[in-house]
């Protein structure tokens, strides 16, 4: 677990403050975490004790435009590996179950894209009631990690579940959740190919395009935080292997179609690299050298394997298959005769022209693409491609959990 960062929300407990020796107990193991005290919490610990233990800015819950602007709510949910809430009250239980934001803790919980693990503390009777046990239920339903209560004599001088587990106990949850376990899609496969590819002329000179990598690399990123055993297949580019992923790096449409082939099979696939359609004929051993006479040379292409269209007529073919079509013009009729060619399930249609910022989709941040399936087609709006990513995935989870019912 070193290496990895925790955001921790702090409730308004008694048992608050086992969190500070949580901090410590993580902190220990290499792992960095940043915190957000609740109102309540804050009843119980102050922000600067866990200030100093963070050795970071602590968050509080009354919306700050400081904060807002050092870090919006949206990037501080994001910003680390997992979110743990510890204690977790019945209230932020109960907030998070029901859809609620009315603070930046439950802001936070609900814009999250990574998983959540919470260490509830409360009252017996409280942690019992018919509404705590509901909130509890759908909360585990959704993915949401839990640890504790541990039976035991409590503040309150009843005995029973609901005192906070220890933070020994807690760090081995969080260890256990950084391998993502029990996620919706706990038990699938997937695969994910990413990036441009290279087409070698000569070994200093190649045919590449502009892909960044970004879109697939958060698709493999949310795959794995769905909890599925993720394999991405990249092209070169330059940004991080998320974490839980298992990284194959090539350079060719040739190497990037043998190293899907070895993975097969596999339950999705999603083919997001710009893989380059054609590759000159022949990559020379040495440099070509200009002629004195100035000869240019031709440049001859030959066609590369299509792999969508090979996994697409695969005797393996994965049970999801979905690709992507990059467009400049008529988008949706294009992506649906490549669906029907490339026999796809699923299209991620998108306008690479430019969006509406003027920033190039291709190696920018954001991305506005249109989903279509086998019955339906649905247009998103403009957002981060972490977010077409998380959306992307939360489809998936639906379609398997119908296809299964
Ligand atoms: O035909 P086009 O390149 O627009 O198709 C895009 C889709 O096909 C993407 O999913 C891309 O990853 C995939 N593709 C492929 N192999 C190729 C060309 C495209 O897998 N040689």
């Amino acid at each position: 677990m070193r290496g990895k960062s925790v955001l921790l929300i702090i409730g308004g407990g008694i048992a608050a403050y086992k969190s500070l020796d949580l901090i410590r107990r993580l902190a220990e193991r290499g792992v960095k975490t940043r915190a957000i005290l609740t109102r309540a919490g804050a009843e119980f610990v102050t922000p600067l004790s866990v200030a100093a233990l963070t050795g970071e800015k602590v968050y509080s819950d009354l919306f700050s435009l400081t904060d807002e602007s050092e870090m919006g709510h949206i990037e501080l949910s994001r910003s680390a590996d997992l979110v743990v809430v510890a204690p977790a009250t019945a209230d932020l239980m109960g907030k998070l179950a029901g859809g609620l934001a009315s603070d930046l803790a439950s802001t936070t919980l609900l814009a999250t894209d990574k998983r959540i693990l919470m260490a509830p503390a409360m009252n017996v009777r409280m942690w019992q009631s018919p509404s705590v046990r509901r909130s509890a239920e759908t909360l585990a339903r959704d993915g949401v990690l839990f640890v504790g209560p541990n039976e035991g004599e409590m503040a309150c001088g009843e005995f029973g579940p609901g005192r906070m587990a220890e933070p020994l106990e807690i760090v081995a949850a969080v260890e256990q959740a950084f391998k993502v376990r029990g996620g919706p899609l706990d038990g699938f496969k997937a695969l994910v190919t990413a990036g441009p590819t290279q087409e070698p002329l000569d070994p200093v000179r190649f045919i590449a395009n502009r892909s960044s990598g970004k879109q697939g690399y958060a698709i493999a990123d949310a795959l794995a935080a769905a909890g599925a055993d993720t394999v991405l297949v990249s092209g070169p580019v330059d940004i991080a292997a998320p974490s839980h992923v298992r990284l194959v790096k090539v350079t060719t449409a040739r190497d990037m179609l043998a190293a899907c082939e070895a993975e097969l099979p596999a339950d999705i696939a999603v083919m997001s690299a710009a893989v380059a359609d054609w590759r000159p004929d022949i990559a020379a051993d040495s440099k070509i050298k200009k002629d004195a006479d100035h000869r240019i040379p031709a440049l001859r292409l030959v066609e590369n394997p299509d792999i969508l269209a090979t996994l697409g007529h695969h005797k393996k073919r994965p049970r999801l298959l979905v690709g992507f079509a990059a467009e400049t013009d008529d988008v949706l009729a294009h992506a649906v005769a490549k669906q029907k060619r490339k026999n796809a399930d699923w299209i991620v249609a998108n306008d690479v022209s430019a969006n509406g910022s003027g920033e190039s989709v291709m190696g920018g941040e954001r991305n506005q693409v249109h989903l279509i399936t086998a019955t339906a087609q649905e247009s998103w709006p403009d957002m981060k491609k972490a977010e077409v990513a998380r959306r992307l995935v939360q489809h998936i989870t639906q379609h398997f959990r119908e296809t299964s019912s």
